[in-house]
């Protein structure tokens, strides 16, 4: 049986397929296949793992002998679930175990903001470190600051962790649902979008992209934020608009802003945000770390094998389809 996976993965995840008996084809060229390739390559395949690439309705028309999908990503805005379903074909993700990883680029991000840090940098390669002002360059002291989590759930919960611990934030949120968790364990308050925007000093996002959070940062959002907040996007670059994002920084809306998700991806180099001092971004490595990458590529592995045995997959995101009498089997 052939899986094709989208791209070169950690080898962890290609010797579990093998050594489950599975034929596997990696796409190899540097570069995202288009649809017409990706449907030619899953002709002849029974299950996919997919790394950047859209998986949209008509493309599972075209492939709805696929027995089973498996992401390489706990985001799965980028697959037509609800078509996945009505075919029957599971789907599944990597919860979890980029949580920590995420979360640490966040962190990384908002310090990186708070003092210049990647402008600074390029001022010595550009040759601009010349001497020493003592009022010059000045960053913002994040100690005692509030942190406000938009989406609270297990990335969030790891930002809100090393903000708290590390610079004694305190914790505001707006989610769905309490975070039992992070009420215990860090006191953090659920509040309203609006409160969130009002008291944040950071606001970090954390949220799936849905209809519902597409472009929900932009500039009527910006504009209730404090002008000393700085804003953090690791999640999804189409929950801010970035236009808006720049006016509200050249208007001094807010202070700054750390992005590991931009829109659209990959960024433009003449983005006007790349030259910004208060600004950072980095090209959506939040979960790009040696373990976490081969956690889940491991994780998309255990997803397909499942799948292809008839089994329920460990971490579906259409588990709806189990119990069900039209589930697939081999
Ligand atoms: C995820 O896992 O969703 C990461 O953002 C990679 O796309």
């Amino acid at each position: 049986m052939k899986v094709f996976i989208t791209r070169v993965i950690h080898p962890a995840g290609v010797k579990l397929l093998e050594e489950a008996g599975l034929t596997v084809k990696q796409w190899t060229e540097k570069r995202k296949l288009t649809q017409e390739e990706l449907i030619a390559e899953c002709d002849d395949a029974e299950a996919l793992l997919s790394a950047g690439q859209q998986l949209n309705k008509s493309f599972l028309e075209s492939c709805k002998h696929l027995r089973v999908i498996a992401l390489h990503s706990v985001g799965y805005d980028n697959v037509d679930v609800d078509t996945a379903t009505i075919y029957n074909i599971p789907v599944g993700n990597t919860p979890g175990v980029l949580s920590e990883a995420t979360a640490d680029t966040a962190f990384l991000l908002m310090m990186a903001a708070a003092r210049n840090a990647f402008y600074m940098n390029r001022t010595i390669i550009d040759g601009k470190w010349d001497f020493f002002e003592p009022t010059a360059n000045l960053g913002k002291d994040l100690s005692g600051l509030t942190l406000g989590v938009f989406g609270l759930g297990k990335i969030g919960l790891e930002m809100a962790k090393r903000c708290a611990g590390a610079f004694g934030m305190k914790i505001l949120y707006t989610n769905r649902s309490h975070n039992e968790d992070a009420e215990r364990l860090l006191g953090a308050e659920l509040v309203s979008f609006e409160e969130l925007l009002k008291r944040s000093d950071v606001l970090s996002v954390h949220t799936a992209l849905t209809p519902e959070t597409e472009g929900k940062f932009n500039l009527a959002a910006f504009k209730q934020m404090k002008p000393g907040a700085i804003f953090v996007n690791t999640a999804r670059g189409s929950i801010h608009n970035e236009e808006d994002l720049v006016s509200a920084l050249e208007q001094k809306m807010i202070w700054g802003a750390g992005l590991d998700v931009t829109n659209p991806e990959p960024m433009q180099p003449d983005s006007p945000l790349l030259r910004m001092p208060n600004v950072a971004v980095l090209p959506h490595i939040g979960s790009a770390t040696e373990g976490t990458r081969k956690a889940m590529a491991e994780m998309a592995a255990r997803n397909i094998i499942a799948g292809l045995k008839g089994d329920d997959i460990p971490f579906p995101v259409n588990p709806e389809l189990y119990g069900s009498p039209q589930k697939k089997t081999s």
